[in-house]
């Protein structure tokens, strides 16, 4: 398959060091799933304050890096650490810009220095690059906290011999996060006016850091076929769908796999119990144990469904909130653990209190619960406004907690709607995004579930799917391989 690669991977978030959502799973195991190829991989994060020097044994390279901001010089701390299976990870340590509660901002709103944060943080990944002389033939950059990077490459640092031969690659996790600031911000980048531009960053009279990574890097991907496509309708595009569309021959759809060594419920030390498809006892202990977690009362039969979700606009919340009271006359139970915008916070625990033995509600960001509620519930409800790939029905899939999800982006992808008449199928879909349709697929799920044999067969063919890594990291493997020729070609 060719010459082993050396990848540079930089993210804002990458478990299990910090965490808010989808991307710190896949900067966590693409790297794994890359170096099992036999690549060379390293990994580039921030240091936050939840990142534990302690717990992951992180050891200070008493290396410094000098970041311009603005007309000032900030300087920075390298320390070292690794991935399970040996990746190695470096942060770059800034207190004044990572030392705090949160990564991105609290359930008001985000740091008002976000753009300050991550102009330093997508430079640091270059000077980082420089002072541990790392020479990778690919850069893989995501989302709009790297946005910026393919940008300093192409420009800054295009004649910097230790650069030279640098391919990027840019995956887009969200389109709907693009890192939006005012013109003002710009000095802060130090790289020119000339960027600011329609060609350049320059976005309805706002810096797009995200836009610099969709310009700027060699070749894009997305994490899922349909999401790739979405993205350049107007629908999905989130006013970027033009600069999509005129970069589609370097767009490709990636769909992400998942971590098999973190979310199998045969060892997964979460869990009440253990269970795997041969034997599911274990499934019904989590089950009680997830009810008498949420405070829920403990029946065996009623169907129990569960939510684990960021609280935002996308995840369809919105939805759930409006349908609760035909939710709860189908007499089913609602376990939710989510965490983010206030409003939605709000909202649910207004219905939380009115439906106290048939709603479990817990605002809080909590790794545990997740898991339990994976492996206790027996559907799993994701009604996304959109999605780029998701990754809680491929967990679900795995723990038999069978996924009911609106069709879009990777949700359309992943999930096979059930037949009961053929028996086929892994999960239960809706089209369109609203209440009614998302009522009617909780109730075609629950009819089914009354079946208890049927329904058995179709937790074993959803136990049975195979999402991990290897397939997707080889067509990351391909997609690298196709940025070094285009870099190449470019210069
Ligand atoms: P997104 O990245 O858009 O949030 P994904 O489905 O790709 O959506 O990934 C979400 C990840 O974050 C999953 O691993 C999920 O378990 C986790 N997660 C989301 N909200 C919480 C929460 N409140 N507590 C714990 N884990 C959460
Ligand atoms: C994003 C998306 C989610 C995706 C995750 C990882 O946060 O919302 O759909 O699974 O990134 O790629």
């Amino acid at each position: 398959m060719g010459e082993p690669l050396k990848i540079c991977l930089a993210a804002s978030e990458v478990a299990p060091f910090a965490k808010t959502g989808g991307l710190a799973d896949v900067a966590g195991a693409l790297p794994k799933a890359l170096l099992a190829l036999g690549h060379r991989v390293v990994v580039i994060m921030p240091r936050y304050q939840m990142v534990d020097v302690e717990r992951h044994r992180l050891r200070r390279l008493g290396v410094t890096i000098d970041v311009p901001i603005a007309e000032r010089i900030e300087q920075a701390e390298l320390l070292e650490g690794a991935l399970d299976g040996g990746v190695p990870i470096y942060f770059i340590e800034k207190p004044s810009y990572y030392d705090r509660p949160a990564l991105y901002g609290t359930p008001e709103g985000d740091y008002p220095d976000n753009a300050e944060r991550f102009i330093f943080f997508s430079r640091g990944v270059v000077e980082a690059i420089k002072a541990l002389g790392l020479n990778p033939d690919v850069l893989h950059c995501n989302d709009w906290q790297t946005g910026l990077t393919p940008v300093y490459l192409k420009t800054v640092y295009g004649e910097d011999p230790a650069l030279a031969g640098v391919a990027t690659v840019f995956s887009v996790h969200n389109l709907g996060y693009q890192g939006l600031f005012w013109h003002l911000d710009m000095p802060l980048t130090g790289l020119g006016w000339e960027i600011y531009t329609i060609d350049g960053i320059e976005f309805y009279d706002k810096i797009n850091f995200l836009k610099g990574g969709l310009m700027f890097a060699d070749v894009l991907n997305t994490v899922s076929e349909t999401y790739a496509k979405e993205i350049q309708t107007e629908e999905f595009g989130h006013r970027l769908d033009g600069v999509l569309r005129r970069r589609s021959a370097d767009l490709f759809g990636i769909v992400n796999g998942i971590d098999y060594g973190v979310w199998n419920p045969a060892g997964d030390p979460h869990l009440a119990a253990t269970y795997s498809p041969e034997d599911l006892s274990g499934k019904a202990v989590c089950k009680q144990a997830l009810q008498r977690e949420m405070g829920l009362p403990e029946k065996a039969t009623v169907p129990l469904v569960g939510i684990v979700s960021r609280l935002a606009a996308q995840k369809g919340l919105d939805l759930v909130v409006e349908a609760m009271e035909r939710l709860m006359a189908l007499g089913l139970q609602l376990a939710i653990l989510g965490s983010g915008e206030a409003v939605y916070h709000e909202a649910l625990s207004e219905v939380a209190e009115r439906y106290p033995k048939q709603l479990g509600l817990a605002l809080a960001f909590d790794e545990g619960l997740a898991h339990r509620i994976e492996a206790g519930a027996d559907m799993f409800l994701m009604p996304s406004r959109y999605e780029p790939c998701g990754l809680n029905q491929l967990y679900s899939l795995k723990y038999g907690t069978i996924p009911i999800v609106r069709a879009t982006g990777g949700l359309q992808d992943t999930i096979v709607n059930y037949s009961a008449a053929r028996d086929t199928g892994t999960g239960f879909k809706f089209r369109s995004y609203s209440e009614r349709a998302m009522v009617q697929a909780l109730q075609r799920a629950c009819e089914a579930y009354a079946d208890q044999r049927a329904w058995r067969r179709l937790m074993e063919r959803a136990m049975a799917q195979d999402f991990s890594w290897d397939a997707s990291a080889r067509a990351y493997e391909a997609l690298y391989r196709r940025a070094v020729v285009q870099a190449a070609a470019g210069r």
